[in-house]
């Protein structure tokens, strides 16, 4: 049995429960003629393997519970954006969603992490019809949304690959440039917001 013991598949039907809210909220904005909320959208239930190795990592005790309470991200969505404005119409569609309960916030755009890194993240607390750990039916299950632009994610995406070539040449000229990558994409995100601004004045018009 994996460190999720019984609860595998309630978190891959979970995951999918979601996925499938969040895509109606992006529907019900293109009936009503608005922009899409996102790009792409992604999920994922976090692999036993790399559960087992947070716990490690966080000095929790490796079992369900811990996978599950204490850790909050073993089921993940990444809401990909066009534009910075996007997450925003995101997060507010989010908070206001009956079901599901924003439990904590973190803004990494508005206070990057020092290696340049930048999304939103959100953990959802979700109340879903299957038992959970503290034996409730219907059952709360955590979710952790992150939400990014496409420049973004593309550079998360190359990051995340870096992270693990341990043995670079010049590791602090690596973090350097990466770090000048993130603030120019971050400033690319500013000016296409304007060049969407400018679209919509004139569309407006
Ligand atoms: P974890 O223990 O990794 O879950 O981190 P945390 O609980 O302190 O939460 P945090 O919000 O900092 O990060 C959660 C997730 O965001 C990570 O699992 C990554 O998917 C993503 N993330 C956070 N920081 C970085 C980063 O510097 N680079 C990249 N590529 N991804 C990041
Ligand atoms: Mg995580």
């Amino acid at each position: 049995m994996s460190i999720y013991g019984p609860y595998e598949d309630t978190l891959n039907a979970i995951l999918i429960d979601v996925k499938q809210r969040i895509e109606e909220l992006n529907n019900r904005q293109v009936v009503a003629n608005q922009p899409k909320l996102y790009e792409h959208l992604i999920g994922r239930v976090k692999t036993p393997t790399s559960m087992v190795e947070k716990c490690h990592r966080k000095n929790y005790p490796v079992t369900t519970e811990a996978a599950l309470r204490q850790c909050r991200d073993a089921i993940g969505l990444r809401i990909v954006c066009n534009f910075v404005s996007d997450i925003s119409r995101c997060l507010k569609l989010v908070r206001q969603a009956d079901w599901c309960t924003v439990v904590k916030e973190k803004d990494y755009i508005t206070n990057a992490k020092p290696n340049g890194y930048r999304s939103y993240h959100l953990i959802l607390d979700v109340v879903e019809p299957y038992q959970d750990v503290d034996g409730h039916l219907p059952g709360h299950f955590f979710v952790e949304i992150q939400l990014r632009t496409i420049a973004m994610d593309s550079w998360a995406s190359l990051e995340h690959e870096i992270k693990y070539k341990h043995h670079v040449k010049d590791p602090e000229r690596i973090s350097k440039e990466l770090k000048r990558c993130a603030d120019q994409l971050a400033s690319c995100d500013v000016q296409m917001q304007t060049i969407r601004q400018l679209v919509q004045e004139g569309e407006s018009e």
